[in-house]
């Protein structure tokens, strides 16, 4: 550990906390999908809409601290020093963290609130994934504050701002700013809407994509030694073609909450083109790992770039794709079609990267960055992971199918409808099959877990022996 800048430190600390609250969500995750099954369990004291607000918020959470603690990581190697402010980005980690206990607490204890400003500053704001009291967001605004002053400052103190260092500089100024659009209550529920979407959908279809962009790039540097000219081209053509599709994508949440109907066509046309620079980040890996023929000093990491490209080709493009059309939208909106998209879009690009990043982080602190890091626990946990989400996706793929025919295609939509889909047994089933898979993806967690926290220690010993007896 001696060999570590402090931001690297900082950056295990976060990674460390973020893979805790994964678990956390998995938990969560499992418990409302029992709650599918059995209705009454928990019914009165832990209702489904808690732990679904958990579920998710822990997700987003855990996935930006993890993406906070790769920017912590790799930071001072881009810049060849140490990162400056490091202490009150310190200090920060731990009110985040005090902060992340007392909302979660509120939220497992207290719950709910009658409909007032009381609520809404101390319980719960109410907008999906980023339901935080309104002091909290306001303490998550001031923490990611003094992140970006951390990168800033240290940017500019190395005095050379490498292309990656530029990209990722603009992109964590419009990613934080665009939380302050979640923030802001309106009594019309359409405005409301509208806003909200420009987090959600600006964060995971520009912002975040831009980010994993970065994050990617640095690490394919590392892992496959690809030479920072390539990986930088390639990463403005991704930038170009995120933003390009994205930020007007954004019209295919506005189809059905009020707003003029122009968006039909304007979030139908620009959506559909999404997939494309997700194409362009799969060529990009591919194409590496290929030059490189898989050669690597660090397997788990390559296994889990490319389960990214293809995760988030596919999660992402073709599972978004499938329900973004206006025509289609109209009889998939809001069936378990949309959670088997957000599933597999989530898992695939941005749990993979927090995972290869964690291999990143664990290869330096034990192998020292030469020697070929393998285990075969990792393999078990990659397969077990991606078997249990694409079981999990796939089932409720089965079940949104059902929903989006019988429900809206063929009940139009009707109240008797809804009832009868959910009452139909390819809807019905394929809920106990999520249930089981999500059951493999907690066994493939804690084997992840326990890999990152063994992985390399044998080595470690035999290097110290060789020494020792030299
Ligand atoms: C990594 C990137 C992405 C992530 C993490 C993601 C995640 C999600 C999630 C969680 C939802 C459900 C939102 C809700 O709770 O209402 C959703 C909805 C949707 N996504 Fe994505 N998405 C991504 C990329 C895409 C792309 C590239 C497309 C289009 C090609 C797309 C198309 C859609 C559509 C059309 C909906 C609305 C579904 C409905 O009407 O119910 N998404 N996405
Ligand atoms: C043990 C594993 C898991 C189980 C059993 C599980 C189960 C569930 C259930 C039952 C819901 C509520 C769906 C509804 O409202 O109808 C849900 C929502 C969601 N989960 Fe999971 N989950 C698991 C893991 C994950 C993982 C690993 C991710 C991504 C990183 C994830 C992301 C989401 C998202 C984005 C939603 C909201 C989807 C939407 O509104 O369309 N979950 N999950
Ligand atoms: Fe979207």
């Amino acid at each position: 550990m001696n060999n570590l800048y402090e931001s690297q430190k900082l950056g295990l600390w976060y990674m460390s906390a973020a893979l805790v609250l994964f678990g956390a969500q998995i938990l969560f995750g499992l418990l409302i999908a029992y709650q599918y099954l059995n209705p009454d369990f928990l019914f009165g004291i832990f209702n489904f809409n808690i732990g679904r607000i958990l579920h998710i918020n822990a997700m987003v959470v855990w996935l930006l601290m993890g993406f906070i603690g790769a920017v912590y990581w790799f930071l001072p190697v881009e810049t060849g020093r140490e990162t400056v402010g490091i202490k009150l980005g310190k200090l920060a980690f731990f009110i985040l963290l005090a902060a992340l206990t007392v909302v979660i607490l509120v939220y497992i204890f207290v719950q709910t609130g009658a409909g007032n400003k009381i609520s809404l500053w101390f319980i719960n704001e109410g907008r999906e994934y980023i339901e935080a009291p309104r002091w909290a967001d306001i303490g998550i605004v001031i923490v990611v504050l003094v992140f970006l002053y951390n990168v800033f400052a240290t940017v500019f103190a190395s005095k050379k701002i490498t292309g990656i260092m530029g990209v990722l500089m603009i992109d964590l100024v419009a990613l934080a700013g665009l939380y302050l659009a979640g923030m802001f209550y309106t009594v019309n529920i359409s405005l409301d809407q509208y806003f909200w979407w420009w987090v959600i959908h600006l964060w995971v279809e520009a912002t975040w994509e831009v980010l994993i962009g970065c994050i990617m790039a640095l690490a394919l540097m590392y892992v496959l030694k690809t030479p920072r000219k390539i990986v930088e081209g390639w990463l403005y053509l991704e930038v170009f073609l995120v933003f390009g599709t994205g930020i007007l994508g954004l019209g295919h949440h506005y189809f059905w909450i009020g707003t003029p109907e122009y968006w039909l066509g304007i979030g139908g046309f620009f959506s559909a083109l999404e997939p494309i620079p997700l194409v362009a980040m799969i060529i990009h890996a591919v194409y590496d790992a290929g030059v490189q023929r898989l050669k690597t000093v660090n397997k788990p990491a390559l296994f889990w770039i490319l389960a990214q490209a293809f995760g988030n080709f596919i999660g992402a493009g073709v599972w978004g794709f499938m329900q973004t059309l206006p025509q289609i939208n109209l009889y998939s909106h809001g069936t378990q079609l949309a959670a088997s998209h957000g599933h597999l879009a989530f898992f695939g690009a941005y749990v993979t990267t927090n995972i290869a990043v964690a291999y990143i982080m664990v290869h330096k602190i034990r192998g020292g960055e030469v020697k070929l890091m393998d285990s075969k626990l990792w393999k078990y946990a990659y397969v077990l992971m991606i078997i249990s989400i694409i079981g999990m996706a796939g089932s409720m793929m089965v079940a949104g199918f059902a929903q989006t025919e019988i429900e809206r295609a063929v009940g139009g939509s009707t109240w008797q409808a809804y009832i009868n889909a959910h009452l139909h047994p390819w809807m019905v089933e394929p809920m106990y099959w999520r249930f089981g898979f999500g059951f493999l993806m907690l066994i493939g967690y804690i084997l992840l877990i326990v890999d990152l926290l063994t992985i390399g220690k044998k080595e470690e010993k035999t290097a110290v022996e060789e020494v020792a007896h030299a």
